[in-house]
């Protein structure tokens, strides 16, 4: 009898049976610097959200296994679209994409004619094919400054990304009113007590942070860029890390010396205001290893798009990559 893929009994040694898996396929895992460390490491290349697209665009494998959310898997269908791709949960998704519905946003920019779209690759396809150009936070600074002084914009959907680049820019930007459900979580006040009880230690923020919290970084960008600080910085120094603590893995293989303390979010109602586990993304956290290994075994679940959609989704996209 023939069982249905579903019911495949896991292997003991999954790590083992997901390398033999992708070689027999011909298959590439790509893993965002937020996921869990077992599934870093069974990753062929882990990047922040540009450099995954940029893999993905590059990308000679017959399966892209994207380990990550559901943006970033559609981008990387988007740029590849003679390929497989393959998310191991569909239901990763992301609280700044579900801001902004395809509808509304359509409306926003119906309301606001002349101006040109920036929006941030955390979006969906049919937003992105609404938008002029799609960013990263590792370049949305580079791309609203390529466009002509003159011109208005709306940038969406992240307004704390959006007032970083305007601070950075000096352009009035149209904000879309989203945010990410980790990053405009974390706590000033924490982060103040863990400076004052760490003197000397960097502070590492996410550019999707509020700016009390911008304010307190010493260093403020993308997970490429905090890992960079990182690479650069002392080997012995202490990190304080603003953002979704899966980067540790990769900051903890550069500094093995280092010392790195997660910055806590804020919650209301919890004993002392503040939360530990919060900081984590529940989104990314839905990829594991099982799911990894049967999304190898059973060639889904697959990123479906229709090909008007990927058609219009596309030039955005392309410009971004063509920047930073
Ligand atoms: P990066 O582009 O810095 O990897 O950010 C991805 C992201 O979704 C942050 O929440």
């Amino acid at each position: 009898m023939i069982l249905p893929l579903s019911r495949l009994t896991p292997p003991v040694d999954l790590a083992a049976e997901i390398q033999r898996l992708k070689k027999a396929k011909n298959a590439v895992i790509l893993a965002h610097y937020y996921q869990a460390d077992e599934i870093q490491d069974q990753a062929d290349f882990i990047g922040d959200s540009l450099q995954l697209a940029r893999e993905a665009a590059n990308s000679k494998a017959d399966i892209i296994v994207f380990c990550g959310v559901h943006f970033m898997a559609e981008t990387a269908k988007i740029l590849s679209p003679q390929r497989q791709v393959l998310l191991p949960d569909l239901a990763a998704g992301c609280s700044l994409a579900d801001s902004a519905p395809a509808k509304e946003f359509a409306a926003f920019v119906a309301a606001h004619p002349g101006h040109v779209v920036v929006t941030y690759v955390n979006s969906s396809a049919a937003v992105k094919a609404l938008s002029d150009y799609c960013v990263t936070s590792s370049n949305a600074v580079a791309v609203v400054e390529s466009i002509p002084k003159d011109q208005p914009i709306i940038f969406a959907p992240d307004r704390f990304l959006g007032d970083y680049v305007r601070q950075k820019t000096g352009r009035d930007l149209v904000l879309w009113e989203g945010s990410c459900e980790i990053h405009e979580l974390f706590s000033a006040q924490a982060i103040i007590d863990l400076k004052q009880a760490n003197p000397g230690c960097i502070t590492l923020v996410h550019p999707e942070c509020p700016a009390t919290v911008r304010d307190l970084g010493d260093v403020v960008g993308s997970t490429k860029a905090l890992l960079e600080a990182v690479k650069k910085g002392a080997a012995d120094g202490t990190y304080l890390v603003v953002t979704e603590p899966g980067i540790i893995h990769q900051m903890r293989r550069a500094q093995p010396k280092a010392r790195f303390l997660e910055a806590p979010a804020s919650v209301k109602g919890s004993k002392d205001g503040s939360c530990t586990s919060c900081n984590t993304c529940p989104h990314m956290r839905l990829n594991t290893l099982e799911k990894l290994w049967r999304c190898l075994a059973e060639g889904r679940p697959e990123i479906t798009l229709d090909a008007t959609l990927i058609e219009r989704a596309r030039l955005p996209i392309e410009r971004m990559l063509a920047v930073g």
